[in-house]
């Protein structure tokens, strides 16, 4: 769920998700069914889920649902399967019902078997279910990915397939009188949100966690929190950062150094630079790292089969202070290597021109249909969200917004002027940080630089958040262990006290 990565295209060498930085080496992600960055490595491996329940169905079993693939034409009525699994291990009749909506990847049964929402679903007695998202993983409403196809791509389709399947699935099971809550992390929980804000008679109350609210082209703000998150470790890990990112670029202007950054960075064949895109996705490549670990920092993902999660802040940063390996420069190349080496990847391809090959196969079977190529597609019809390197508060260098937007008309024939009115059109259909509604809690962790376009105060007593100092994406969702921080577990119990409040009879 949460923005992430968690899918990782091995092919590709990205991972692809949503709300995730268009990185790197990549980790995977958390989140039920997202991922969060964008670009990675990291792969992904879904658990065998057992049985909550003698005599019931398995959590992990998949499901299917008849959706429409068009809500907003009457006239239209190609239909298509969209995969779900319930949960009913702890259902007591009466109960409410629980709707987990899936992200920007493929949706991960292990949410059945486990995460904070069935504790709560525990306690209350909830139905739980779990529906992923149009054109992701399994629920793919048509035969390719062209443009002509990804016109049915859109959150608005996503809520009106989650109101159409709340109203079946509550006719069909005789739960039309229960309470539904829906759970979200990531662009999940902006979906979360705008699930209830649209569709109010549907949904009794939301938890939206770390969920984007404000859509906005560019998106600086990104790395300037990653800036703050790295200093929170160590007050010079950051600058240290800054002078290696620096660095790099100063070589880059000199094809004499190619061959030393092939090596060092162990690229699959030489350093090409041939304009401006290559370049900048060669270092956003590389900054990826670090942003893929901030945004997921000492959370426990490793419950969805996620690799690489002893990988934190700490342990870079103690990297980019180890004077032993060299100036920052070499120091920056040590992570990168570990990083390689922790996801398996034996070297690293560059080249912008492969990466476009890529991202505009429209082939199921295509290196980024795993979400890479749907997700950046959302971004360029609806939300932006770039993480660029615009701000000067920031440790990186070498990827500005043009970069990102050019993206758009090289992948999707989108030009700026579309991307910048379809951004605020979005904020215009569901308000921004301007909503206006009720029974959402908004959880946010102070790591994670999602947090930078969410809720960390209250937009009103009824639309409380929950700002939780220390913590990364999506941190309160995961299944809770003896070694989270205090204020983590204090989160928890408050968003099962509102829960309690709001689904009192
Ligand atoms: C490449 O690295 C070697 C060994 O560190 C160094 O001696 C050499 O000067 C470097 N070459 C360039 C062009 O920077
Ligand atoms: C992380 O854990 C893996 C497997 O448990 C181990 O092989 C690896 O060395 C660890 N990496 C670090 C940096 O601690
Ligand atoms: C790209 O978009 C422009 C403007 O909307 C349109 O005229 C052109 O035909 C499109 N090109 C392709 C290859 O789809
Ligand atoms: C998270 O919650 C805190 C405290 O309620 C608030 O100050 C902050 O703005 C929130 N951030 C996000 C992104 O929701």
């Amino acid at each position: 769920m949460c923005v992430c990565c968690s899918h990782v295209d091995m092919a590709l060498q990205r991972c692809v998700s949503l709300l995730c930085p268009a990185a790197l080496l990549l980790l995977l992600s958390g989140c039920v069914g997202g991922h969060g960055r964008f670009k990675g490595f990291g792969n992904f491996r879904t658990l065998n889920g057992g049985e909550h329940a003698a005599g019931k169905r398995s959590a992990s079993e998949e499901l299917w649902f008849t959706q429409k693939l068009d809500h907003f034409n009457g006239a239209d009525g190609r239909e298509w399967k969209q995969r779900y699994f319930v949960n009913e291990a702890f259902y007591r009749p009466g109960g409410p019902v629980f709707l987990m909506i899936g992200g920007e990847g493929p949706s991960n049964p292990a949410w059945m078997q486990s995460g904070t929402w069935l504790t709560y679903a525990e306690q209350l007695g909830a139905l739980c279910f779990l529906l992923e998202h149009r054109f992701y993983g399994k629920s793919r409403p048509t035969a390719d990915l062209t443009l002509g196809s990804l016109r049915f791509l859109s959150s608005q389709q996503a809520l009106a397939d989650l109101a159409h399947f709340r109203s079946a699935l509550a006719a069909a099971r005789g739960l039309a009188a229960s309470r539904w809550v829906a759970f979200g992390g990531s662009y999940p929980g902006s979906l979360a949100t705008w699930f209830r804000v649209k569709y109010p008679h549907l949904v009794h109350a939301a938890v939206a966690t770390s969920a984007p609210l404000y859509a906005t082209v560019n998106f600086p703000e990104y790395l300037e929190v990653v800036w703050r998150s790295l200093a929170s470790e160590r007050a010079d890990c950051p600058v240290v950062l800054q002078e290696a990112s620096r660095a790099l670029v100063e070589r880059l202007s000199d094809p004499k150094t190619y061959d030393n950054i092939t090596k060092d960075f162990n690229l699959c064949s030489k350093l090409q630079i041939e304009n401006k895109m290559d370049s900048a996705y060669f270092l956003e490549m590389l900054a990826g790292n670090f942003m893929d670990v901030v945004q997921y920092n000492e959370d426990n993902r490793g419950f969805e089969g996620a690799v690489g999660t002893n990988i934190t802040i700490k342990l870079l940063c103690g990297v980019m202070a180890d004077a032993s390996l060299g100036d920052p420069y070499a120091r920056y190349a040590a992570v990168a290597r570990l990083m390689m080496d922790a996801f398996s990847i034996k070297c690293l391809n560059t080249g912008y021109e492969s990466y476009r090959r890529d991202m505009t196969d429209a082939s199921w079977d295509g290196p980024a249909a795993g979400g890479g190529r749907q997700w950046v597609y959302q971004t360029c019809t609806e939300f932006g969200f770039f993480q660029s390197t615009d701000s000067p508060n920031q440790p990186f260098s070498g990827f500005p917004l043009p970069y990102h937007v050019q993206q758009c008309a090289d992948f999707y024939n989108i030009s700026g002027a579309r991307l910048a009115a379809a951004v605020a059109q979005t904020n215009e259909q569901y308000g921004g940080y301007g909503v206006r509604s009720s029974r959402i809690v908004l959880p946010n962790g102070s790591i994670d630089p999602w947090h930078a376009l969410g809720a960390t105060q209250d937009i009103t007593p009824e639309l409380p958040a929950v700002f939780i100092k220390g913590t990364a994406h999506c941190a309160n969702m995961y299944p809770a262990r003896s070694e989270d921080l205090p204020q983590l577990a204090l989160a928890r119990d408050h968003i099962f006290l509102l829960l309690q409040k709001w689904l009192k009879p």
